[in-house]
């Protein structure tokens, strides 16, 4: 699958979309852009990058996110994730956790637009993918318009021309990670007002867009909407992506066409000594708002973990979600 736009994006999220759960939700989707969770520089340079940053061929389009503020380890690392594969490298300068302020990156960089041009001229000068920035609307005290402004104005200068921009300030002091994705108010006007200031830049509008209506309603302003919780929360609302927002005449993929098709992935993974649940964490939501979606998440979730999992505990899963539905019993008789 080719680069094709930040129209439709699926947020970076720590410990939730890693390569597993990319390939569940790519499953729904073949045009939203993926994002991985955050890699710092120095774990992509030092660690052991094929465990940290192997992607399944079936995964694109998908970008890289790093967290760092060195221009020199940026690039190494942004160089070793475009040979790797991926689409796109994006800049994390709106994480808030009190780790990432020691390191100096994150949301505290937002303070920083100088030095987060010079992170983005020095990936660019090593690789030929597009390098993209997260960033929020503010931090702190440093929260007028013309602050972000400012940053924007200082990083596009680098040559970045896709920004998405979560819009609500973050607290460095006092709040949570957590809270900081639920306490301080969105104000998307801002980020309407940031696209329509900068024409020529590609503004994608993050924070608490909860499905397609909303998403719809943001692109009559922006380029590109990119969601968070509500994607992996209730995933099936990537099954309609690619025609409501793509135009696309393909028939929507059902939800047990979906379970089928990641039984089929789940099944090589255990081959290869991986565990069940390492795939199954990320599909709990697959049912919600059905019928039978509490059950179907208790089994789900009671027995993925146990030891030696196997595959029958995803044949059992749409056997109750979807009890008329018939290829898996075939198969298995
Ligand atoms: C569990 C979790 C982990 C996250 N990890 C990252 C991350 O690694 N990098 C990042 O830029 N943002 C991260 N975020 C923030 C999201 O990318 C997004 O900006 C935020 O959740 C707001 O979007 P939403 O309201 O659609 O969820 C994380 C969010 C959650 C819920």
């Amino acid at each position: 699958m080719q680069y094709q736009s930040h129209r439709f994006c699926v947020a970076p999220m720590m410990d939730w979309t890693d390569r597993h759960c990319r390939t569940f939700h790519r499953l729904l989707t073949r045009n939203a852009l993926l994002y991985t969770e955050m890699l710092t520089a120095p774990a992509i340079i030092h660690g052991d990058r094929e465990r940290l940053l192997a992607c399944d061929a079936r995964e694109h389009p998908v970008a890289l996110q790093l967290g760092g503020s060195d221009p020199m380890a940026l690039a190494a690392a942004a160089d070793i994730g475009a040979s790797f594969g991926y689409d796109e490298i994006n800049l994390n300068v709106g994480c808030p956790s009190d780790r990432v302020q020691e390191g100096r990156f994150g949301a505290c960089l937002m303070a920083e637009p100088g030095l987060v041009a010079a992170c983005v001229s020095a990936m660019r000068a090593r690789v030929e993918i597009p390098v993209t920035v997260k960033c929020r609307i503010g931090i702190d005290d440093q929260d007028a318009e013309d602050d972000l402004q400012k940053f924007i104005e200082t990083v596009a200068a680098a040559g970045c021309i896709t920004f998405i921009v979560h819009a609500r300030k973050a607290w460095l002091a006092g709040l949570s990670p957590k809270q900081n994705r639920e306490v301080p108010p969105l104000d998307y006007a801002r980020v309407y007002r940031l696209k329509a200031s900068r024409p020529d830049l590609t503004i994608v509008l993050n924070g608490g867009i909860a499905g397609l209506d909303d998403a719809e309603q943001h692109l009559a302003y922006v380029d590109g909407v990119m969601l968070g919780r509500a994607a992996y929360q209730t995933p099936y609302l990537l099954a309609n992506v690619d025609q409501r927002l793509f135009g696309s005449n393909e028939s929507v993929v059902s939800r047990a066409e979906a379970l089928e098709l990641l039984t089929t992935y789940a099944s090589r993974h255990l081959e290869s000594g991986g565990r069940l649940n390492n795939i199954v964490r990320h599909v709990l939501g697959l049912y919600h708002g059905q019928p039978r979606a509490r059950t179907l998440r208790r089994h789900l979730s009671e027995n993925a973990v146990k030891d030696g999992a196997g595959i029958e505990v995803l044949v059992d899963a749409l056997r109750i979600a979807e009890p008329s539905h018939r290829s898996f019993s075939a198969a298995a008789e």
